[in-house]
């Protein structure tokens, strides 16, 4: 596996299609700085957001400029390297890394990981800073491991459901390199299932108000020449009536002992929508998005956002001025509607406590 400080441009792909430059170390000269990829201004411009501090990475966290649990997991561990090697308050920088947003439990796990191998490296003597960006490098390596499993196991259960592919599969949000150090969660499934030519077609929520979807998920799907057609987020229940989709394939951001689930708003009701149409509903996400110390789905800190996010669109005011608006960023999918949960540690379905205990234990 490629040593992701240095990805290769084609991430050991034959298909002549390079990786998504999504984020990568980089030591010039006057100093190591973490280069992003300027999330909030795709697909129009591919620019680099290039971090020297970790309050500037907070900052992109912030405005989704980085963004995705599994990548904000790799995200704040390369935060606590950048402010070890830079030589900043470490403790500082980690708790601000791990509060830039409170929903995705990888940027917790990624921050708490770095930080847990600098402070050992520091009471032995040794390189904390070597230490904590070999912490960084060894999640970013893993995370795509994680994903390769992941797709293959997706794919598998697909095909299990129906045996002679020609699969037609709704996802929500963005779910793929763009969020990943590999080729991600949901979106990575449907890529195996285009590259072994069973994707019929991959239905892409626009996924308001930020619009990951459209700006993302579709720029994704395109550089990949699946079969893909963006869909306004009203319109899937008319998909779904006219018997257009097979699975419903989405990532997640926290996933709690009892197996609820939270991923970006919108989703709950495409569960609803899926158990009512008999369809299976599948959550693809590596272990690092699992927390069981969050008992439930009513226990996850749901993030709230800004009106603006909701009266704009693009920068263009679309409401009345001063018009309220309600923001969350996110919903919570309650077990009982998730068909399968698809990890790097195996495959739950039916979700259950127990399930998630049991793959909690194989460490
Ligand atoms: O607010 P975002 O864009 O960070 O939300 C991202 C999502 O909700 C994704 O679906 C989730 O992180 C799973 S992706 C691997």
């Amino acid at each position: 596996m490629a040593d992701h400080g240095a990805r290769p441009d084609d991430g050991g792909r034959t298909d002549g299609i390079p990786m998504i430059p999504a984020l990568r170390w980089d030591e010039p000269p006057e100093g190591p700085v973490l280069v992003l990829l300027d999330q909030t201004r795709l697909p129009a411009e591919e620019s680099e957001l290039v971090c020297t501090d970790a309050s500037a990475l907070v900052a992109a966290i912030r405005s989704l400029a980085v963004r995705g649990a599994p990548l904000l997991g790799i995200a704040g561990a390369y935060g606590v390297a950048l402010a070890a090697a830079r030589g900043f308050d470490v403790e500082q920088a980690a708790a601000a890394l791990a509060g830039a947003r409170p929903t995705a439990a990888n940027l917790e796990t990624g921050v708490r990981r770095a930080k847990d191998a600098y402070d050992a490296a520091l009471a032995a003597g040794g390189d904390a800073a070597a230490a904590a960006l070999r912490a960084a490098r060894a999640l970013h390596r893993e995370d795509a491991e994680a994903s390769a499993v992941m797709a293959e196991r997706g794919l598998a259960l697909l095909d299990e459901w129906r045996p002679g592919g020609g699969h037609r599969i709704l996802t929500h949000c963005n779910t793929g390199e763009l969020v990943s150090g590999g080729e991600g969660t949901a979106f990575a499934v449907a890529l195996a299932a285009h590259r072994a030519g069973r994707l019929r077609r991959l239905w892409v929520d626009e996924t308001r108000p930020l619009l990951q979807g459209a700006r993302l998920t579709a720029w994704e799907a395109a550089r990949q020449r699946m079969a893909y057609t963006l869909l306004a987020d009203d319109a899937a229940g008319s998909l779904f009536a006219a018997g257009e989709v097979d699975a419903v394939v989405v990532g997640a951001d926290r996933i709690a002992a009892d197996g609820s689930v939270a991923n970006k708003v919108g989703t709950y009701p495409l569960a609803v929508l899926a158990r009512y149409h008999h369809v299976p509903f599948v959550v693809v996400a590596p272990w690092t998005t699992v927390d069981v110390g969050t008992p439930d789905g009513a226990s996850i800190e749901v993030e709230q956002r800004a009106g603006r996010e909701v009266t704009e669109i693009g920068g263009a005011v679309v409401a009345p001025l001063g018009t309220q608006a309600y923001n969350p960023a996110f919903d919570v999918t309650p077990p009982e509607l998730v068909t399968a949960l698809v990890t790097e540690r195996g495959v739950l379905s039916p979700v259950t406590a127990e399930g998630v205990a049991t793959l909690e234990g194989r460490a």
